[in-house]
């Protein structure tokens, strides 16, 4: 029988998600930050939701994904868990949070799970950050590896342009694919990269491999959600499909707010006391 409460609903786990990848299902994940957004998110039947260092972009307006910190991830983390009664939350490690050593990476990773109560953490690299992997593993905390372009990276790359289109970096990344998957990774995002290497990856791995700009060869999608709902317009990679434009639908109704303000028109009659 149906209680209607949040515990009856069918959660999606890291072991869902790989049953999904054995049948063929293709998974479904989306960035939130906040209680509003991912109300809906996971009412529409996502399947994770990240809560990505992307915050650092879309919601304090940073040029790079650097400046966001533990403390406020764990801020944004936490909303979204308050929100949702089915769907996987992933948390992104934030630059400086876990690069120092494993037992740096251990501690973030633990405050993030007990401060937020998300379900999973998410880093950036390959075989460098393996030990801290295992670390954070042998606590009992999934984690999600990123591959190809890893924006924490920027500096070092110099460009957000498209990586391993070069035979060695592609081979690296599919070693790293694999070690990510030896110590013990639930699941590997690959951003930007050729669609052939992702879906050679795809077929390589056994985890689920989910693509941002990586073709549709792989196990799911990833995107930002002010970029697909059209709230962000300055960014448009190739790989961004927008499904509204709520930049013009935001605009246009602010504006009529300030109209029926500026004309006495709001409050009227009914919707005063
Ligand atoms: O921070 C983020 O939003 C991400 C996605 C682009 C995968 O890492």
């Amino acid at each position: 029988m149906s209680t209607g409460k949040k515990s009856d609903v069918k959660r999606v786990t890291t072991h869902v998600l790989q049953e999904m990848k054995n049948n063929g299902e293709k998974i479904a994940m989306l960035t939130a930050y906040d209680y509003s957004m991912a109300g809906i998110v996971d009412e529409a039947g996502i399947d994770i939701i990240l809560v990505g260092d992307s915050a650092s972009n879309v919601m304090a307006g940073h040029e790079t994904t650097l400046p966001i910190t533990l403390d406020q991830m764990i801020y944004h983390a936490s909303s979204v868990v308050r929100a949702i009664s089915r769907c996987l939350v992933v948390v992104d490690l934030p630059f400086g949070a876990y690069q120092g050593n494993s037992k740096e990476a251990l501690t973030s990773s633990i405050r993030i799970m007990k401060e937020s109560g998300a379900h999973a953490v998410k880093m950036e690299g390959g075989s460098e950050i393996i030990e801290s992997i295992e670390r954070i593993l042998s606590a009992g905390i999934p984690v999600m590896g990123h591959l190809g372009l890893t924006p924490q990276s920027i500096y070092k790359f110099g460009t957000y342009v498209v990586r391993a289109k070069e035979e060695e970096e592609a081979k690296k990344l599919i070693s790293d694919a694999k070690a990510l998957e030896r110590a013990g990774c639930f699941s590997i995002v690959l951003e930007k990269i050729p669609s052939k290497l992702a879906a050679a990856v795809a077929k390589e791995v056994n985890i689920p491999i989910i693509g941002i700009g990586a073709g549709n060869q792989v196990d799911g999608q990833v995107l930002v959600i002010h970029d697909m709902l059209g709230i962000n317009k300055e960014f448009s990679p190739r790989f961004l499909r927008r499904y509204n434009d709520l930049h013009t639908s935001i605009k246009e109704s602010v504006e009529h707010y300030i109209t029926d303000v500026k004309a006495l028109d709001f409050p009227n009659e009914k919707e005063q006391y």
